[in-house]
């Protein structure tokens, strides 16, 4: 099968605040790079300087023709000081989210995509006192200044990575490595996450809510190693299960433990899947095969683990699925549309309700504590002259969009020369 149709599924691309914005503020990440712990030096004041070119990027999400765009809010220019708001940086998203509309784009926007205001990480960030009435603060605010324009919201991106790496692994903000501060954080987030589904609701009843988790494929190293089928179950209740079922359903399970108040519902209208990769388990520690299909970055390209994380989270909570992040870092556009392809193959035929596909990322991007290293964009950025140029895989795009699916001669001339490489042929595998 070369083409293929995607009829019930609806593209778009993905962004978030921290990470396209730019722009010298005071957040938990600025403090981070400042701190220099990314890999590259870098900081989020530069990344795709979006603050100052909102204009130009919405020609290229026409020119893509994306109906979607996922976005995020960057808290610390809204709100740089406790309950003290900037109306003009509030009017600057509504600006933003009212071209969008103009221009036949539907935004979902993201209340929380890792980033912290400066004077909420002083005041203990998410274990601190103050997080929980700081953000309905922040949230409702919001929600009320953009409904005219948003009705589709994402609470908090991904809980379970910010945890772990922030918590456990202590390579992200604020670097902690303590296993109870990661299960806390977790049971807050997902608490946070109800209250502002509650809230939304509330205020603007129509809203689709909904989660946006990074899910991995989780298998064992050796699979007729007993330890290591174990650490892989353990590994996939721990870092998804758990965290997923509390935020969508009120029901928290060991090691989570249910905050006061909390009760059991639904608590949410579509359940939002991050799928990048699979993790090879040994142990606790994440690791990936070897012999295997990598991106730039190490991580397995592994597609049908995109239906494998789609199929359960489906059984165990039916309704719409987004998938709110798919991509993969690739600095010279080398395989990108190959895994599109691949990904969107599975979107197309495993029969679940996937309504949504969004493209991480729109441009490249500052990638967290890897800095401007990785290149997930299907527009490539200079970051020097902040010049953006369409890439191939962004082209390919765009006929996929403009076809509603895959042509055999899209096949022909973007995905059938791609070929990936595997981890035992690349040096740093
Ligand atoms: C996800 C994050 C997103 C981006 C991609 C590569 O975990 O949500 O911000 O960093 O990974």
């Amino acid at each position: 099968m070369a083409g293929f149709d995607l009829p019930n599924c609806e593209l778009g691309v993905a962004t978030a605040a921290t990470q396209i914005e730019g722009g010298d503020l005071d957040t938990n990440w600025h403090r981070w790079a400042a701190s220099g712990r990314i890999a590259d030096g870098s900081s989020p004041a530069r990344a795709a300087d979006h603050w100052n070119r909102v204009a130009e990027d919405l020609a290229l999400l026409s020119e893509l023709g994306v109906k979607h765009y996922r976005m995020g809010l960057e808290w610390a220019r809204v709100e740089p000081n406790p309950g003290e708001f900037d109306a003009d940086a509030i009017a600057h998203y509504r600006d933003e989210v009212a071209a969008l509309r103009a221009a036949g784009i539907t935004p979902l926007v993201t209340l929380h995509h890792f980033n912290l205001p400066g004077w909420l990480v002083d005041d203990g960030g998410w274990l601190g006192s103050g997080m929980k009435v700081a953000f309905g603060r922040f949230a409702r605010r919001m929600v009320t200044e953009l409904s005219a324009w948003v009705d589709e919201w994402i609470p908090i991106n991904e809980p379970n990575v910010y945890a772990t790496l922030g918590f456990s692994e202590g390579v992200w903000p604020p670097g902690e490595k303590s296993l109870p501060r990661t299960i806390k954080v977790l049971q807050v987030q997902a608490e946070v996450h109800i209250a502002t589904y509650q809230m939304i609701h509330a205020l603007q009843p129509a809203a689709r809510v909904g989660t946006a988790n990074h899910l991995r494929a989780f298998a064992p190293a050796n699979p007729s190693n007993p330890v290591h089928r174990l650490a892989s179950r353990a590994s996939d209740w721990l870092f998804q299960r758990a965290v997923i079922k509390a935020m969508s359903t009120g029901v928290f399970d060991l090691p989570l433990r249910r905050p006061s108040g909390v009760v059991p519902g639904r608590y949410y209208d579509f359940q939002g899947v991050n799928y990048y990769t699979r993790s090879s388990v040994k142990g606790l520690a994440d690791g990936m095969a070897t012999g295997v299909p990598v991106n730039d970055l190490g991580w397995e390209i592994y597609p049908a683990g995109l239906t494998e994380s789609c199929r359960w989270i489906h059984e165990a909570y039916p309704g719409p699925i987004y998938l709110t992040e798919n991509g993969t870092a690739d600095a010279t556009d080398a395989f990108r549309s190959r895994f599109l392809y691949d990904h969107l193959q599975e979107v197309a035929t495993n029969g679940l309700p996937i309504e949504r596909y969004y493209h991480w990322c729109f441009t490249d991007n500052w990638e967290w504590a890897e800095g401007e290293g990785p290149r997930f964009g299907l527009i490539e950025l200079d970051y020097q002259t902040q010049q953006r140029t369409m890439k191939e895989s962004g082209r390919f795009y765009a006929d996929i969009i403009a076809h509603g699916g895959v042509t055999a001669e899209a096949h022909q001339r973007w995905v059938s020369s791609q070929h990936y490489r595997r981890n035992t042929e690349v040096s740093n595998g």
